[in-house]
């Protein structure tokens, strides 16, 4: 065998030795694996071999040329349809009309707050910069990139905030709570006159990255880490593979542990394709510039608001609403960047918090849209500036694409774009060629959540035991206690899955004295330091948090991922007729005819109630006493009343008498008059001939 293979390389290292040669048909349809019988067949096997090689080569080359086009075809449609954001998500609701399938919360973000870093989000199907994917159940972690280490994914927690002294220094915990809650007033009114919580109330923006990789499909990592979901593969091949058959088959993983992930070809430094896996991953950072929650504003979402039935002000008091980023003094129109540009500017991409990397592709130095220093490419950005002259060309990354952000990195795990440019040098008229490559991550806003002093404060001084599953952790629960409200069943102290360090009187009032809890939920019974036994609830994050007693239920987390269908031509033109709808009088110098809504006769009629008139009692003995009542509409009322037109109207049917009148009415003198009645002048029965008009808008009472 060694020899043959020597012989064959040989013969391929000198293809022209084969020309000459005859009968390869047959010799290669005897079996190619059969070693030929003489030199001359031989010789046209190893050349009908080399042919093919040849030809397959060229053809391969072709069809990797061909898989890379087709995969940047189906980028380019998604990209093309939309922004970068959620296309959709799982939904659990349905109903008649299209718009009552959803989810109770945008994103399905929920509550996980007896951990102390976890906050609860759903699976999501988000597109980034044209790749659709579909996320795990994710219920990320509170954890930023790193400020100190540059390595690939090196992470460190989000600090929490910390104590207000005022509250600290306290003598008791009733005096504690007190000044705790002054604090939550000053942050719910944004007002830090007399309490300044802005040291104390941290806003982060948490945030969705995704990348393509290089790591081999053989090897697997999870995408980042959450305490409560883990994919559930072994290898991306493998997760593929579940993956198409959840799909295929419409399935559902009840664990909520499968994502979808795709794959694509790249060529490499090698020029050999290599399949890069794409992965992705949530991360927080804490925001520097001004935020508060002034600067987020509720979206019209009006098909969630419908199929709840909630008008504008019940909507927000939901997890159902998105908010978006907007500075007080912002113009409704900007042209190099948003505060969320800004925010997302304080981001680095995978090279961490050390990112310092500019970028002069083309010989063109990129420049912040803020400042006049090159642009550090390396956090996520949206806008710059470039230009050879006073670099005045304001440029948006994306082409189309309103939430498209983009940061660049060096990390050798990130698979690289490579580009050849060429330039005519205009002394020698000689053309230099030189490959540029990038590495790039992309960024969605996800979430403001507002970090309070909740998280850290500790009054009853209840010690923190770490990691459930470590050897102290599992203390907590050691002689099967869970939490009741009985220092036997009491937690002894707190770990990584039970947070509870908040006194539970904070939010519910009630008498710390003698631990009476007004009636709350989440209330745990956990033995303090000492031993004690003490009533608190969770200090983990919240959606909103408990009602506080003289305070309120306050909102923490405000979504602010964006959706992949506001980027369609569609969704844009909706939203200005969705616009012109909601506020039809503000926006009537647009309209194309003035609605009669407008106009006072139409107000009167739309705020005019429907009204009942009685006839005057029956005063004949045949008949008995009785009368007659009848309805009018609103249109009909300021007929008779605004247009003194006369009317025809039956009266109803009164209870005893089987018989109606047909009258004949008008309004003069400030009173209903009868003009006919069943054609005669007079009713019978001797009705009067006023009619009175009665407050019961509703005839049959
Ligand atoms: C990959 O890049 C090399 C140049 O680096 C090129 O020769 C080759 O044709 C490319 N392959 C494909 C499939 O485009
Ligand atoms: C970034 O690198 C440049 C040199 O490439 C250096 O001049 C600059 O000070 C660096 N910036 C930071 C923030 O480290
Ligand atoms: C609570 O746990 C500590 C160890 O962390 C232990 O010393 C103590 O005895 C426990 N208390 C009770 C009441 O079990
Ligand atoms: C809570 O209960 C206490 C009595 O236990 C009562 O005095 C107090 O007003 C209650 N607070 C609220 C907010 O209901
Ligand atoms: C006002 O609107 C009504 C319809 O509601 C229409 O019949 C009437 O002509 C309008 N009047 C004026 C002055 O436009």
């Amino acid at each position: 065998m060694a020899s043959s293979t020597g012989f064959l390389l040989l013969a391929m290292a000198s293809p022209l030795l084969l020309l000459n040669t005859t009968n390869a048909e047959e010799v290669v349809s005897s079996g190619s694996e059969e070693f030929p019988p003489d030199q001359d067949a031989l010789w046209a096997w190893l050349q009908d071999k080399v042919q093919r090689l040849e030809i397959l080569e060229a053809m391969n080359d072709k069809l990797g040329k061909h898989i890379l086009q087709q995969q940047l075809n189906i980028e380019e449609k998604t990209r093309s349809g939309g922004d970068s954001g959620i296309k959709a998500e799982r939904t659990e609701m349905d109903g008649l009309k299209s718009y009552y399938a959803g989810t109770l919360s945008i994103g399905h973000i929920h509550n996980h707050p007896d951990f102390p870093r976890t906050l609860g989000l759903g699976e999501l199907h988000p597109v980034l910069n044209g790749v659709d994917f579909r996320t795990r159940h994710n219920d990320y972690s509170l954890v930023m990139p790193s400020t100190t280490s540059s390595a690939y994914h090196a992470t460190q927690d989000v600090p929490f905030p910390e104590i207000p002294p005022q509250v600290s220094s306290k003598e008791s915990v009733d005096e504690q709570i007190a000044e705790m809650r002054e604090w939550f007033k000053a942050w719910r009114d944004s007002d830090h006159s007399v309490r300044d919580y802005r040291p104390y109330f941290k806003p982060i923006l948490c945030y969705l990255e995704g990348a393509w990789t290089t790591e081999p499909q053989s090897g697997f990592t999870e995408p980042f880490f959450s305490t409560r979901h883990q994919l559930d593969a072994s290898s991306w091949d493998d997760l593929h593979q579940k993956a198409r058959f959840e799909s295929g088959s419409g399935i559902k993983y009840d664990s909520e542990n499968m994502a979808f992930l795709p794959n694509k070809f790249f060529n490499g430094t090698d020029g050999k394709l290599f399949l890069a896996q794409w992965n992705y991953r949530i991360l927080c950072h804490p925001i520097k510039a001004t935020l508060g929650t002034q600067h987020l504003k509720a979206h019209e979402d009006l098909g969630a608001r419908l199929s709840r039935r909630k008008t504008i002000e019940a909507f927000q008091a939901t997890r159902g609403v998105r908010y978006s980023i907007s500075a007080d003094d912002e113009e409704d129109f900007y042209e190099s960047g948003s505060l969320l540009d800004r925010l997302m500017r304080e981001i680095p991409g995978k090279d961490n918090y050390n990112a310092n990397l500019t970028d002069d592709f083309n010989g063109l130095t990129k420049f912040d849209s803020y400042s006049d220093h090159p642009l550090n490419a390396g956090y996520y950005h949206q806008w710059y500036k470039e230009g050879e002259k006073d670099h005045n060309q304001i440029v948006r990354r994306g082409f189309h694409d309103r939430n498209l952000f983009v940061a660049e990195t060096t990390q050798e795990e990130i698979a690289a774009l490579r580009v050849e440019m060429c330039e005519t040098k205009a002394w020698n008229g000689k053309v230099v060629c030189a490959m540029t490559e990038k590495r790039v991550s992309y960024a969605i806003p996800l979430e403001i959540v507002f970090l309070t002093p909740l998280h850290a404060w500790n009054p009853y001084n209840i010690v923190y035991k770490g990691d459930a599953s470590s050897e102290a952790g599992q203390t907590v629960v050691a002689d099967q206690r869970s939490g009741k409200l009985t220092p036997d069943e009491a937690l002894n102290g707190t770990n990584s899955v039970r947070y509870f360090h908040t006194p539970a009187h904070f939010f519910s009032g009630g008498d710390i004295s003698t631990d009476v809890v007004n009636d709350t939920d989440g209330v745990m019974g956990v033995l303090d330091g000492d031993g004690k036994m003490r009533q608190v609830m969770a200090s983990g994050v919240h959606v909103f948090l408990p009602d506080i007693v003289d305070v309120g239920s306050l909102r923490t987390r405000y979504p602010v991922m964006p959706l992949y269908d506001e980027g369609s031509m569609a969704w844009k033109e909706m939203q200005a007729v969705r616009d012109v709808l909601m506020d039809l009088e503000g926006y009537q110098q647009y309209l194309q005819y003035i609605p009669s809504a407008f106009n006072a006769s139409f107000v009167r009629l739309v705020t005019t109630a429907p009204k009942t008139l009685v006839m005057s009692s029956a005063t004949s003995e045949d008949a008995g006493y009785h009368h007659h009542k009848m309805s009018l509409s609103p249109r009909q009322y300021l007929a008779l009343v605004d247009h003194k037109e006369t009317l025809t109207i039956h009266s109803l049917l009164d209870s005893e008498h089987t018989h109606y009148h047909e009258l004949e009415i008008r309004y003069f003198k400030d009173e209903f008059k009868i003009l006919s009645c069943d054609g005669d002048f007079r009713c019978q029965h001797d009705h009067g001939k006023v009619l009175r008009e009665s407050d019961d808008a509703d005839p049959m009472v």
